[in-house]
């Protein structure tokens, strides 16, 4: 029989049944199978049909070493938070988990207090609080990497040149305390200069961040946790444009007083609680 509108879906289905791979069967049928209701709801023109694959194909083309514009695209459309919820489902008082994002980048080991912002000029903030279990036991040893985008809104990764600045890894002390100074983080655009950012235009969507700083926490024993500390107050909180926001991560920046620097800044304290493996 010719491939019809009617059999389109079980044909092609069919043209999987030898796949032995179990998963990959499943995914496979699902993905058509919604495919197919979705070309069959919209009943796309070939020239939207070629609008889309061009879309894909500029999104692609974006990708590098430095820019990876489908993660951003998989960020815009929710899909990312919508992974995270499935697969780090919370179970008790651990810290909750939000997007990795595209800025992750290796980072030197610094110590306790150090400065993670060496070439940007901002408001001073110290950043600090103890990794502990979910039965309140501290952690030492764990390693904290954090990473942030500067007071114009960028990440070190988005500039010229090869200047690692406004990330670090620290190891969490005997008492699982850690500390480090920094600048104060700023809310900002998604990188908007690709597909991605032509989509939100045209779905009148803005494409804002409110203002955070990255953590990866990983200890022995324990389930790795990606997350953001963000900040109270923001005005992009209740429309961050990946959809990363979660209560329990939104903390006030508090005006303090820096004793061993002898000047002004402010504090943001984070706690964070690791769930054993
Ligand atoms: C970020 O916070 O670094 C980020 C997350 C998702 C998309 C773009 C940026
Ligand atoms: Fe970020």
């Amino acid at each position: 029989m010719d491939f019809n509108e009617k059999n389109a879906t079980d044909a092609v289905l069919d043209s999987f049944s030898k796949i032995k791979d179990k998963r990959l069967k499943k995914i496979m049928n699902s993905i058509i199978t919604h495919l197919h209701e979705v070309v069959k709801e919209v009943e796309p023109t070939e020239d939207e049909w070629m609008k889309a694959i061009t879309f894909l194909t500029k999104t692609g083309q974006k990708c590098d070493d430095r820019r990876q514009e489908f993660i951003l695209l998989s960020d815009v459309l929710g899909v990312s938070m919508l992974l995270d919820a499935i697969n780090n489902r919370k179970t008790k008082d651990e810290t909750e988990t939000t997007v990795l994002g595209p800025f992750h980048a290796p980072s030197l080991t610094m110590s306790y207090g150090e400065n993670i912002a060496k070439n940007v000029v901002g408001d001073d903030c110290i950043v600090s609080g103890n990794v502990f279990d979910v039965n309140k036991n501290l952690i030492a040893g764990a390693s904290i990497e954090v990473w942030q985008s500067g007071p114009d809104g960028l990440y070190d990764v988005q500039k010229e040149g090869d200047v690692v600045d406004l990330r670090a890894t620290f190891i969490s002390l005997e008492d699982g305390s850690y500390l480090f100074r920094t600048v104060k983080p700023q809310f900002y655009p998604i990188p908007v200069d690709g597909p991605v950012g032509d989509l939100l235009n045209n779905l009148d969507r803005h494409p804002y961040r409110p203002a955070h700083i990255h953590f990866m926490v990983k200890a022995d024993g324990y389930k790795d946790l990606v997350t953001h500390v963000f900040i109270d107050g923001d005005k992009y909180l209740q429309s961050d444009t990946v959809f990363a926001v979660k209560k329990s991560l939104i903390r006030k920046l508090e005006k303090g007083f820096d004793s061993d620097e002898n000047k002004e800044c402010y504090h943001l304290e984070f706690d964070i609680v690791m769930e054993k493996k």
